[in-house]
């Protein structure tokens, strides 16, 4: 499976499938994700993404915010998950980051005070990757809902 897929940086043209494949993430994202949020970061931060055959199956986003590096969205198409493609395109990011002399990065995701069962694989893909659990803090939903964001981060070593 792994060896079919190509990891690139994306281009603008990459949206329109990156959203796609965030479409179907309904378990992930939220409706506000969907179609506000993801469409207008696409326009600010660098993407890489995961082809298999020339199709889209995998992306993630990444930008910094006063010197701080930091994932912005990651998604695999969901019938593919558990494949190794999100261990790939970590792989790419990390290789990009350390190239540019980064060598801490950050991503912020549910944390599991919530009850939300979809993110329990994501947090524990965020550990097997090597991520530390930081600090958390609470936010309101666009739907009015009370959750609480944990940062993960990551120290990469340059060699
Ligand atoms: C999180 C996500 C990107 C991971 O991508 P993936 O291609 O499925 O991950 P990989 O196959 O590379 O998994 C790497 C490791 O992570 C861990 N992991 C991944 N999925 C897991 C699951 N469902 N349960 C337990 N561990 C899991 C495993 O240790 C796995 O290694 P292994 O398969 O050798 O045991 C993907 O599941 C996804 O798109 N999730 C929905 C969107 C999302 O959560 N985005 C991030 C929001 S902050």
């Amino acid at each position: 499976m792994t060896e079919n897929i190509t990891i690139r940086p994306g281009t603008n043209n990459d949206h329109e499938a990156i959203l796609k494949i965030a479409a179907i993430l309904t378990d992930w994202f939220d409706e506000d994700a969907i179609i506000r949020a993801i469409p207008t970061d696409l326009h600010f931060h660098k993407t890489i993404v995961a082809e298999i055959e020339n199709k889209i199956v995998g992306f993630v986003t990444y930008t910094s915010h006063e010197g701080n590096v930091f994932i912005g969205w990651l998604g695999v198409d969901n019938n593919l998950h558990r494949h190794g493609i999100g261990t790939k395109l970590i792989e790419a990011l990390e290789q990009e980051l350390l190239s540019l002399g980064i060598t801490k990065y950050e991503v912020e995701t549910l944390s599991e005070t919530i009850d939300h069962p979809p993110y329990i694989p994501t947090r524990a893909f965020y550990e097997k990757m090597g991520f530390e659990k930081g600090k958390s803090r609470e936010i309101i939903s666009t739907t009015g809902e009370k959750l609480e964001l944990v940062t993960y981060w990551k120290n990469l070593r340059l060699f």
